[in-house]
């Protein structure tokens, strides 16, 4: 994981790699530091816990310097303290690193051997060693550089600068993202075109295996046989404003609030209103040819793809297998016959979903992509990009992301149905209308923010919290549970309503919650059912349902949560307001960091 910055410049460059990192703290958040190089030495700051403890130190203790490197860092070698955090100086080297050297163990254990002693515990350090090394015989930086690459396995990102040869730094990246910048006199290396949208637009995306001279006036790219090599250079797009959280406390509950708005937009470019018809992008393959859907993403966006299987199997009467991304390529999954591959992704830069789109294209399948930074590595080598507008989210637990990819989803179960003969334009046009409505009927959803914040005191007292669901709210129950984990630390499991008795009723007396999603319809009876089983044995439950539903089964709960009615193939969307709300709230009450909750980092970039 980690966010790096370069800067190779005229004017001074501390503040603006910090400005940088900032933009680059969904990456992590648990240390960070900066390198200048200015009158022949290093001068380096490093600080524990989140960025402004770095902007701090800076303050009492500047740095001056026109060329420096930066890093923001999620642990994965060695706890998250200073001497573990980046950049690493060997000698006449330094160096940021995203991402895990597999094989640093053997380099390490040569190093010592050589009387080479380390100071941290990470990874990164082997690759300052090798470096500094390198330079002891090597003609350059370039030629130690080269020679070092093809020793490291894993994945990376690197950012490495020398003491006396202090107008470049080099860049590489295999597995790991990495973005040239280009300025006005000056040239820049960023983990993403997002950290470099101040400083310039005119980005290269540097691709597998390349490694990069970045200096004031030139940059030179190779490829990894050391083949000098040109990549386009395109306008990124990536706002440069730093975005702010407006009236919210918390960025997590603008995100919240931003929904209707964001999937009304996202829902514009997917609806021909007149036609009352769902559009898709031009595409270069026929959808009616496809024979089997296999959707792969990881966390929050895996829920999507969950009850994408219920649309997609339910409308197009496709098959439809899903995948956390983390287990789909290791298991070598059959990929024959015409297959649809959609990955789901936020950030697009998810480590294990990129692998696993790599893997698929790797097996001939067609790609479709519904993700949300249009500049990542998925949008760019998907073969169809299906983009939700969300803008960018900030708050680590994934909301507005979420529910913009169920529009998506929406759209293309609605597409597929429709290509295979499944769907009449009649029942498109309906379906389109109960799509229209979804932004108002998740207004209306927030409007019980108050009554949701009330209860939540009550659910910041639990140890452990049950979500239940069936269909398509059972993966609503998953993320009910997994975004009250994330931000208020509180033990969540979801379940399927039928799974209950087969354990974790086990777990149920007075002082559990149960959250139970139902809306009225053809399983409501079931999952009241379930929901009785459990308050026979004490669970206080809180049902989120509509007027129908509430009118039938509510007063048997403890308290109740009134949704108003909607067509199932919404209900997904709506459902998320409520749940999302409850675990902001209950994160709230206990006092923990809704935004940047411990442990966590929005883009997990390493496997
Ligand atoms: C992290 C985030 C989650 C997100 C997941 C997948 O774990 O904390 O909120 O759902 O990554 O991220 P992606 O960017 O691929 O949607």
């Amino acid at each position: 994981m980690c966010g790096i910055i370069g800067i190779v410049g005229k004017d001074a460059v501390a503040q603006r790699l910090v400005d940088g990192l900032r933009r680059l703290e969904y990456r992590g958040y648990d240390s960070a530091g900066i390198c200048t190089v200015t009158n022949g030495q290093f001068g380096r700051r490093r600080a524990e816990g989140k960025l402004n403890n770095l902007a701090a130190k800076l303050a009492a203790e500047p740095l001056e310097g026109i060329v420096g490197i930066a890093h923001t860092r999620w642990a994965t070698h060695g706890a998250p303290t200073e001497d573990n955090a980046h950049p690493h100086i060997v000698g006449d080297v330094t160096i940021v690193h995203n991402g895990i050297i597999e094989n640093f163990k053997p380099l390490r254990d040569e190093l010592i051997a050589q009387g080479r002693t380390f100071l941290s515990e990470t990874d990164t350090e082997v690759v300052a060693h090798l470096v500094d090394r390198e330079m002891q015989t090597a003609a350059s930086p370039q030629e130690a550089v080269a020679a070092v690459l093809p020793r490291l396995h894993g994945a990376f990102a690197l950012a490495i600068m020398f003491r006396e040869h202090p107008d470049l730094i080099i860049g590489a990246r295999l597995g790991a993202p990495l973005t040239v910048g280009y300025g006005d006199g000056e040239n820049y290396l960023g983990s993403d075109a997002l950290a470099l949208a101040p400083l310039t637009q005119r980005i290269a995306y540097l691709e597998e295996g390349d490694w990069v001279v970045v200096g004031r006036d030139k940059v030179d790219i190779y490829d990894r046989t050391n083949t000098p090599v040109t990549r386009p250079i395109v306008v990124s797009g990536a706002s440069g404003a730093l975005i702010d959280k407006g009236n919210h406390r918390h960025f997590m509950q603008k995100e919240i609030y931003e929904q209707p708005v964001v999937v009304a937009d996202t829902l514009q470019s997917y609806i021909r209103p007149l036609e009352m018809q769902v559009a898709m992008p031009q595409m270069d393959f026929d959808l009616s040819e496809v024979e089997r859907v296999v959707i792969v993403a990881c966390g929050t966006a895996s829920y999507v793809g969950m009850i994408g299987k219920y649309w997609i199997e339910q409308m197009a009467r496709l098959p439809v297998d899903v995948d956390v991304a983390s287990e789909f390529r290791y298991r070598d999954p059959v990929l024959t016959g015409k297959v649809l591959g959609v990955v789901v992704s936020q950030s697009g830069e998810t480590a294990d979903t990129l692998a696993a789109l790599r893997h698929m294209k790797a097996n001939g399948v067609t790609t479709a992509g519904i993700i949300n930074v249009p500049t990542s590595s998925m949008a760019r080598e998907v073969d169809l990009l299906l983009p939700t507008h969300a803008g960018p989210e900030i708050g680590v637990a994934s909301t507005k992301a979420f529910t913009c990819q169920l529009a998506v989803m929406a759209a293309l179960s609605v597409n597929l149905a429709r290509a295979k003969g499944k769907m009449t334009a009649e029942q498109e046009r309906e379906i389109v209308g109960h799509l229209k409505e979804a932004p108002a009927a998740m207004n209306a959803a927030l409007s019980h923010d108050d009554e949701i914040q009330k209860m939540a005191h009550t659910i910041a007292e639990a140890r452990d919290v049950l979500y239940l669901g069936r269909g398509p709210d059972y993966p609503m129950a998953l993320e009910g549970a997994l975004k009250l984990k994330e931000i208020s630390y509180i033990h969540a499991e979801g379940y399927a309503s039928g799974e209950m008795k087969h354990g974790p009723i086990a777990l149920i007396d007075d002082k559990v919650p149960l959250i139970v999603l139902a809306p009225a319809g053809p399983l409501f009876d079931k999952t009241v059912s379930n929901m009785q089983e459990a308050m026979a044995r004490g669970a206080q439950v809180v049902l989120i349902s509509d007027a129908e539903g509430l009118a039938l089964a509510g007063s048997d709960a403890k308290a109740t949560i009134e949704m108003p009615a909607v067509h199932p193939l919404i209900a997904p969307l709506v459902y998320a307001v409520p749940i999302q709300l409850l675990a902001y709230h209950v994160a709230c009450a206990k006092g923990t960091d809704v935004d940047q909750p411990r442990n966590l980092a929005k883009s997990v970039t390493v496997e």
